[in-house]
This record gives C-alpha cells, structure tokens and sequence, in this order.
C-alpha cells in the first residue's frame, strides 16, 4: 500500500465530533459546560460511534472569544474542571476507544497571558514575542497616528491597538485582547512546540490548530485598498512554519486539522499532502459562503447551490489528486446551524436535517459533526439583540447599523448569522434547561428544544440522531467510503449534487435534492438502497423534497 493508501485507511475511517465545552453538559449548575460534563456523556458519544472529541479551548482565559483568548496553554480554567478532572476525561474516553483532539489556538494569546503581560512591562524577550511596531516619536494616547497598517480585525475595526506606556502598537487580527504571536521568532515556536508535547505526554493523541495559516506575516507591513488578509493568509513562510511546528511538537502522522482562513487550494494541497509533513486534514470555509453576497457575511441570499456543488467538485477531486485530504463539515462553534440555513427547518426539517450529512459523510475526507447537529438542532429563536452574548454578533450589530441597515434589518442578519446560533447548550432532554444544567444556561435553548432533544431522539429508531449513527456506521464498513475515487456528477437538475465514490468494482451513487420541489433522479433503479431518508423507494427517476438517497454496486 502507498502512503496516501494507508492515509486514507486511517483518517477515512475515522469521524470526529466537536463538543463545545460551555455548551455541552454542565456538572456543576453553574450554568456552563465542563470536562465532568463530558465525561458523563461519554456512553453517549460511544453509541453514537464517533473516534474523536475537538475540545474547544478550555484553558484559563478572561473569556472575551469563549476561550479563543487562550491566558496558560497548560492549565485548565476553574470555570471548566480540574486538571484531575481533564486526565479522568482522558482515561474514560481511551476506555471507550475515543480519542480526544485539543484546540491550539497558536495565532495570538490572550492579552491577559504572562507573555503578553511582561512584553507590556517593557521585557525586551516578551516584546520579541508579539507583533509591536514602534508608534510615531510624536503619537499620545489621544492621537496615536496612523496604525501600522489599514488591516481590519475579523471581529471588526483596525487591527492594531496603540500602548501608550510603550509608543508601540501591537497587532490583533481578533478581538483587541487576542495579541498576534510573532512567529518570525524561533523561541516562540520552541515554546508552542513545548506546549504539543506537554499535552501529548497526558494522552492526548489529537490537535485542531486554530486559524493557523494566519501565522506567517508579511515584512514591511503593507497596506493597500483591501482588508489586508490576502497579505497574511497562506502568509510567505507558512509552510516553513507548519513544518517547524510538526517536527517541535512531534505530532507528524497524528490525526492534525489546520483550520484555514480564506485558504487556496494549491496550498491546502501542500499543508496535507503527507510528503509536506504539515498537517493531517485542513478546514476551509468556502463551501460557507456560497450565502453570502459578493463574500460578504453581514448581508444575506439564499445559498446558490451550482457555487455549493462547484466548489465540492473542486475540493474533492483536486484535493484527491494532489494528494491532500479533506474534512467534511457544515458546521462548528462559529456557524450558524446548517439546516435552518442551507435546509428548510419549518416544512422539511427531518428530510434537511439529514439530507446535509448524506451529502458530506459519503463524500472522501474525515466527517465532523459539532455537537446537537447529529439532533437537528435549529438556529435559535432569540427576538432581541439582548439575548446574544457574542462578541462578534454586538460588534456587527453595530456595524451593520452603521452601514446603513435598520435595527430590525441588522436584527434579521444577525439572527441568520450570529455564532450564537450554533453555541446555545445541547438539549439532553425536553425540560425547561434541557437538562444541559440544574442552573440557568449561559444562554437560551430555543423553545423547539421540547421535541428536539437527546432523550426523545435516542427512544425513537427514524430519529436525526439514528440517521447519523447509520451514516456513521457506513463508514467504518465501507472501504469505498473510507479511501474509494470520488467523482463528481452532473445531476439532471441544478438543485441537485450528485457524486459517486468508486473502489475496485464496488461503486456508490449519492444523490441529494437541496429543494421543496421533486427533481429528477439519475438512474439507479438496479442497485441496492445504501441510505435514504424516505422510509419507502418512492417512484423512479424522482427525488422527492430534500431527498437524499445513497446506492451502491457491489
Ligand atoms: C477561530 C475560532 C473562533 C475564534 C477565532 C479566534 O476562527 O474558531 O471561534 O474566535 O479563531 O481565535
């Protein structure tokens, strides 16, 4: 077998599943998720048959970014558990077979970490380790001067910050407290280096890197009319950094993902393709925003589905050709849910709900699914601004105001839009708290929490939920799923994708109709019915609405 044979065997085989910890079960009625949480719903995950859990960041953090403003890369925030509590997690999951995968947010610490504290009291060693560039002799706090460069922040505004104790400013392409790591500096990745092996030596055989193709920045600080990420995505020594991490951390030939922002093909090729000794699998977001208009998230349109299946035969077959390899996915913390946005939740909402993963689990890569996904849980049915706790969503609330939308307008795209809408708390069961806590959640289930939960999904054999197990399950039996060809079809209908995976003589046809309306079908009348979401075959040549439908040849 080849290298990329054997690759495929193992991450083909493999699906992960993303807990939010806040969001997830909380122990001790603080409202907030935790690792004993977790752990208690570790039988819960096993049955479901996933390998691996992403972690979101659960380090000591002030929490401005729920923890993506990372204070000590090597400790556990009192707000989540213990350290006890997360070697227990470890035990109890490897008891189980299941994996755990850390979140390495590498890119920028929080503001409140010691390294950036000591930089800001002037240590010449910590200062090396940040992004600051000098300010005018001139600059005051009231007139600082022009920043460094017109690059905008992801969460909105500059992205630099002026210190007046020091006349420099820093970078922060996140929040204000989120400060750039400087990379250009080899004891900066000695030191992340020092943190893979910290974790590794605990057990953790897993990682997720946090926007970290945003870690190589430009020399000389350019600016022109754009937001400027087109300077620092994919930035100049990348891949020279990704290899120094691998090789410092000794995480090459671990089930690694490299979650990629405004990324390119060719170089997610290169970040994956096992001779780089980069990364395992990497996430890109392009399929994300075939929503939005002209790439601009804050307005809203309906998804164009030709751009969708465009974009899926790209990155599939191309990835495969080259050598690279994919994670397949439709949402995470920063999504909002997938089928109140790509499906229809109020007339189809089973038939979406599990149309979208038969369309990605069959598909060659690694499956995630981010927790209450595998329940069909909807974006949420907030009706004020009050109710979201995002810092992004108030930010673009703002904002949007500011660019000449109503409060009701800009309301309306937030409510589409918002990262609240994936993080409110997994409902367990249809209670008032969705027994996600015996206190008051951090932020509110929507009311439709009463018949989409846990409970109710786990007695009841044509759930969501038993949907996603079989898809689950088809992976781990199928070779052609795991490592087979995959080719993309053209459907007889623009609504629909239809793709077929190929291994030896044993074929797959999925075939999924992203609308209300009957389609036509591509023919498959001889082969055997692998998966659907219709109970009964129904008539030849048709899709019904939001039909999905697997066969196989074998
Ligand atoms: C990633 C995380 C997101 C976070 C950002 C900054 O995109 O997924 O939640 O806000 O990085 O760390």
């Amino acid at each position: 077998m080849s290298v990329l044979d054997d690759r495929a065997s193992f991450l083909g085989s493999k699906v992960v599943y993303q807990i939010y910890v806040r969001s997830f079960c909380d122990s001790d009625g603080d409202g907030i998720g935790d690792l004993p949480g977790i752990t208690s719903k570790l039988d819960y995950l096993a049955d479901l048959g996933v390998d691996y859990l992403w972690i979101t960041p659960f380090y000591p953090s002030p929490q401005n970014d729920n923890g993506y403003d990372v204070a000590d890369y090597c400790a556990i925030d009192p707000l989540f558990g213990t350290m006890d509590d997360f070697d227990q997690l470890a035990a109890q999951a490897d008891a189980r077979g299941i994996g755990l995968m850390l979140d390495m947010v590498f890119n920028h610490t929080s503001t409140s970490h010691e390294w950036f504290q000591r930089a800001l009291a002037g240590d010449p060693k910590y200062l090396a380790y940040y992004k600051f560039v000098d300010a005018a002799p001139d600059a005051t706090a009231d007139d600082p001067g022009e920043p460094p460069t017109n690059w905008e922040s992801k969460f909105g505004g500059n992205a630099w910050e002026y210190v007046p104790a020091l006349n420099k400013w820093y970078l922060h392409l996140f929040d204000v407290s989120q400060a750039d790591l400087d990379w250009d500096n080899p004891e900066v990745r000695a030191e992340l280096g020092k943190v893979l092996r910290f974790w590794q030596r605990k057990g953790v055989s897993s990682f997720r890197f946090d926007v970290v193709n945003l870690v190589s920045k430009p020399a000389g600080w350019p600016s022109d009319d754009t937001d400027g990420k087109h300077f620092y995505s994919d930035g100049p020594r990348i891949h020279e950094y990704l290899q120094d991490m691998v090789r410092r951390g000794g995480i090459d030939g671990l089930l690694t993902v490299g979650e990629m922002s405004a990324t390119s093909l060719d170089s997610c090729i290169r970040y994956t393709n096992p001779e780089s000794h980069e990364l395992a699998m990497v996430f890109n977001f392009h399929h994300l925003k075939v929503d939005y208009p002209d790439g601009e998230k804050w307005e809203l349109m309906e998804p164009d589905i030709d751009v969708l299946r465009d974009l899926y035969r790209t990155w599939q077959e191309k990835m495969t050709a080259g050598g690279g390899w994919n994670s397949l996915f439709w949402s995470n913390h920063d999504q909002p849910r997938p089928n109140s946005r790509f499906g229809d939740t109020v007339n189809y909402w089973y038939e979406s709900s599990t149309l979208l993963p038969t369309c990605t689990h069959l598909m060659r890569g690694t499956p995630y699914i981010y927790q209450g996904e595998e329940l069909g849980q909807t974006i949420t049915d907030f009706t004020s601004i009050e109710q979201y706790r995002d810092v992004e969503s108030h930010n673009y609330y703002r904002i949007i105001q500011e660019r000449g939308h109503t409060p009701e307008e800009a309301f309306k795209i937030v409510h589409a839009r918002s990262r609240d809408d994936g993080r409110y708390p997994m409902a367990w069961d249809g209670s008032k708290t969705g027994r996600f806590t015996s206190g008051t959640p951090w932020l509110a289930l929507p009311a439709n929490h009463a018949w989409i939960n846990a409970e109710a999904e786990m007695a009841d054999p044509h759930s969501v939920r038993a949907y996603y197990q079989r898809l689950i399950a088809l992976r781990k039996e199928l070779p052609v799923v795991q490592a087979g060809d995959v080719r993309f079809l053209d459907a007889a209908s623009d609504k629909v994708i239809a793709y077929e995976r190929k291994l030896d003589d044993v074929r797959v046809l999925v075939q999924c109709n992203f609308s209300g309306e009957e389609q036509p079908a591509l023919a498959c009348a001889d082969g055997e019915l692998l998966i659907g979401n219709y109970d009964d075959p129904g008539e030849a040549g048709v899709l019904r609405p939001w039909e999905a439908v697997a066969h196989i040849w074998r």
